[in-house]
């Protein structure tokens, strides 16, 4: 399980901190699909970043906690201590966004593959052993071995994304992360893609947390999914429940946003822009697009995110938790 505990990171600029994760306080479970949505720039990537732990100037945790456990050997790790960092392939790896990029062009994937994978996993085998594994994995996957003697610009970019998903859980971890994983790439290939991780997440009962800005990504493969706004998640909660009955005005929006099987009404995205992280407005920060917002809305910060009936959570004035 990840627990990220009321974290808050920022960007240390000269013209300021920028606040992108903004205490921001939730669970992802054992053996599910977690989903993180939201608007480009509110912040996605930045917090799956400090999930992984690439916290790199000119990015700092200003405050939280985030803690893996169920790692192989037992025990929790926590960012603070370094331990996140030392299981990165073996309990729990990323796929950035424009992952396609981190693959060196003129490297051979066999020779990324044997980079990448630790001493510790190669356990005494010569390199020729360790590649001999991977093209076994690479074929269970259904992809040809070939591609180990290719450079990356030799292949296509599905062909790519797949063989750094293969790089990614060739380990089997505890967790994925994975950053806009089908994003740039047209849709049968992105339906390929997604069919690979649900397969993978299937076949290893591990934790797969997908980042993706395409609503329609998380309604196929998540089981639950956050909403980010502004740096803030606004609500939580089973993705089919979340479909069917949002209850944030934000996901109301975002939802009733997009196109349905035989619906022919014009859909109009969400009016405004999300605001500048710089300088955020000072109440809740969805209130300049708000219908329902009120003065107490433009003055006052959103309240805690809170648990408004079982399992589903949102921060919103307007949203009181069921009393039972
Ligand atoms: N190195 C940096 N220095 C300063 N600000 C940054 C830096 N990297 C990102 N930001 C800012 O942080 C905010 C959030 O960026 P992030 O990449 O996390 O958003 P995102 O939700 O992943 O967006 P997208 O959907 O476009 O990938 C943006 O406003 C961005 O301008
Ligand atoms: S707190 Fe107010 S402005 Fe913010 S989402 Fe709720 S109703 Fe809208
Ligand atoms: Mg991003």
């Amino acid at each position: 399980m990840l627990k990220i505990d009321h974290l808050s990171a920022s960007y240390k600029t000269i013209d300021g901190n920028i606040h992108v994760v903004k205490d921001v306080n939730f669970e992802i479970y054992d053996n599910e699909v977690f989903g993180i949505a939201g608007e480009s720039g509110c912040g996605k990537s930045t917090l799956l970043k400090t999930l992984y732990d690439i916290v790199e100037f000119p990015l700092e945790i200003d405050k939280g906690k985030v803690i893996l456990s169920g790692t192989k050997n037992g025990k929790p790790f926590s960012y603070e201590s370094g331990q996140i960092r030392k299981s990165w392939w073996n309990n729990i790896s990323y796929v950035p966004q424009a992952a396609q990029s981190v693959l060196n062009p003129i490297v051979r994937l066999k020779d990324q593959f044997l980079d990448s994978i630790p001493d510790e996993d190669k356990k005494n085998e010569t390199p020729e052993q360790t590649i001999k594994r991977v093209a076994k994995y690479l074929e269970e996957l259904g992809l040809s071995p070939d591609v180990l003697d290719a450079f990356p610009f030799q292949l296509s970019g599905g062909m790519r994304q797949r063989a750094i998903i293969a790089l990614a859980t060739f380990m089997s971890p505890n967790v994925v992360l994975a950053d806009e994983p089908t994003t740039a790439l047209d849709v049968v290939v992105q339906r390929g893609i997604l069919m690979m991780l649900m397969r993978l997440q299937q076949q290893f009962k591990n934790t797969l947390v997908i980042v993706s800005h395409d609503m329609g990504v998380h309604y196929q493969i998540t089981n639950r999914m956050g909403i980010m706004y502004s740096g803030s998640f606004v609500e939580l909660g089973k993705t089919e429940d979340i479909f069917e009955d949002p209850i944030h005005p934000y996901t109301k929006m975002l939802i009733g946003a997009l196109p349905r099987v035989g619906d022919k009404s014009q859909k109009v995205g969400i009016p405004g822009r999300p605001p500048a992280l710089k300088n955020p407005p000072p109440g809740c920060r969805f209130a300049p697009r708000c219908p329902m917002a009120t003065d107490k809305c433009r003055q006052d910060p959103a309240p805690e995110f809170r648990e408004i009936k079982p399992g589903r959570y949102a921060a919103c004035h307007y949203l009181e938790p069921e009393v039972n």
